[in-house]
């Protein structure tokens, strides 16, 4: 019988925290599923607790009993090392020893906002294991509560800065199945993930895959960087997120994103999932992606 790990899982609600969830609930470690707002038990028998990284009276409560922990920071938060810091200081010494955080490909150890949590990891030694899994952009961004998601069902358009650009878009299935691996595998996980799909794409290739599998004419619209931070701004985010987000797609622009890992392959022993699966799978009639749109504000998340 494998060791079991109790495991503190953040963001517990969320697109990676829900699946992380699941897949260590049914390899059978107990988790404590993390998030402000518990409002349907975890799946697989998994204990929710309550928890806000803005409220240090939730941390020690929630880190009771935890070996391992996965870390998604405070969502929007420009600084989170600030509120992340003392709280890593906190699981350390309540008994955790294996930390993954979830980072994103764009960013950088010692970047801004989560690059400067990778930092403290890296120079602090607070932690003998540790993981920072960099994922790609989530193919859930397109079927989900996000802002490409929402344009596709209200305009049938993807507004981007990407140009020709090319991302290898990442199921988050993926990812978790990726972090529950580095939270229970008997060795030590290697401390910098870049997690891709199989394959990198141009939003041009991206609607027109959504358009065959829905048998809905999607298009993507190329707009300036400058178009881009105007048109989410317009939508409520932030102008100077707007403008961040609207600088990552110019480095999509120029490359940044094109290549592809074999991370998935390599940990979980299986192909991450290619996008047209992922579409068919989102898009079946069974599926929630085919309900009524609902409008919604939600900023993209990176
Ligand atoms: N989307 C992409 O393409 C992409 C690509 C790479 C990296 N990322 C990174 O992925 C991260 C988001 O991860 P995700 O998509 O798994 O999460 P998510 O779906 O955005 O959900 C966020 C989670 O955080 C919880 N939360 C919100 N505010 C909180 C607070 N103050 N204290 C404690 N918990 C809080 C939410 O639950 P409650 O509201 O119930 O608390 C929810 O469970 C971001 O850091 C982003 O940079 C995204």
């Amino acid at each position: 019988m494998p060791e079991r790990h109790t495991v503190l899982v953040t963001g517990a609600t969320g697109n990676t925290g829900s699946r992380v969830t699941a897949r260590l609930a049914a390899l059978g470690h107990p988790v404590r599923a993390a998030s402000r707002t518990a409002r349907t038990a975890p799946p697989g028998g998994a204990r929710a607790v309550p928890f806000d990284w803005y409220d240090e009276s939730t941390h020690a409560p929630a880190l009771n009993g935890a070996t391992r922990a996965y870390l998604v920071p405070p969502p929007g938060d420009p600084d989170p090392a600030a509120v992340m810091f003392p709280f890593l200081e906190r699981a350390r010494a309540a008994g955790v020893t294996r930390v993954a955080l979830l980072g994103s490909s764009a960013i950088r150890p010692g970047g801004p906002g989560v690059g400067q949590v990778h930092q403290l990891l890296c120079e602090q030694r607070l932690f003998e294991e540790w993981t920072v899994l960099r994922p790609s952009w989530f193919m859930q961004n397109f079927t989900d509560d996000h802002a490409h998601a929402e344009s596709i069902r209200s305009e049938g358009t993807l507004t981007t800065a990407t140009g020709t650009g090319r991302v290898p878009f990442v199921d988050a299935d993926d990812i978790a199945a990726v972090a529950a691996h580095t939270l229970t595998a008997t060795s030590a996980p290697e401390h910098d993930l870049i997690i891709t799909g199989p394959e990198a794409l141009t939003y041009d290739e991206v609607a027109a895959t959504i358009t065959r599998v829905t048998g809905r004419t999607v298009t993507h619209h190329p707009v300036t960087p400058p178009q881009l931070a105007a048109r989410l701004t317009r939508l409520g985010i932030p102008a100077e997120f707007a403008r961040v987000l609207a600088a990552l797609d110019d480095a999509i622009s120029e490359g940044a994103e094109n290549r592809v890992t074999d991370t998935v392959r390599r940990l979980t022993g299986r192909a991450p999932r290619a996008f047209a699966d992922y579409c068919r799978a989102a898009w079946s009639p069974r599926s929630t992606a085919t309900a009524p749109s609902r409008p919604t504000a939600t900023a993209p998340s990176r």
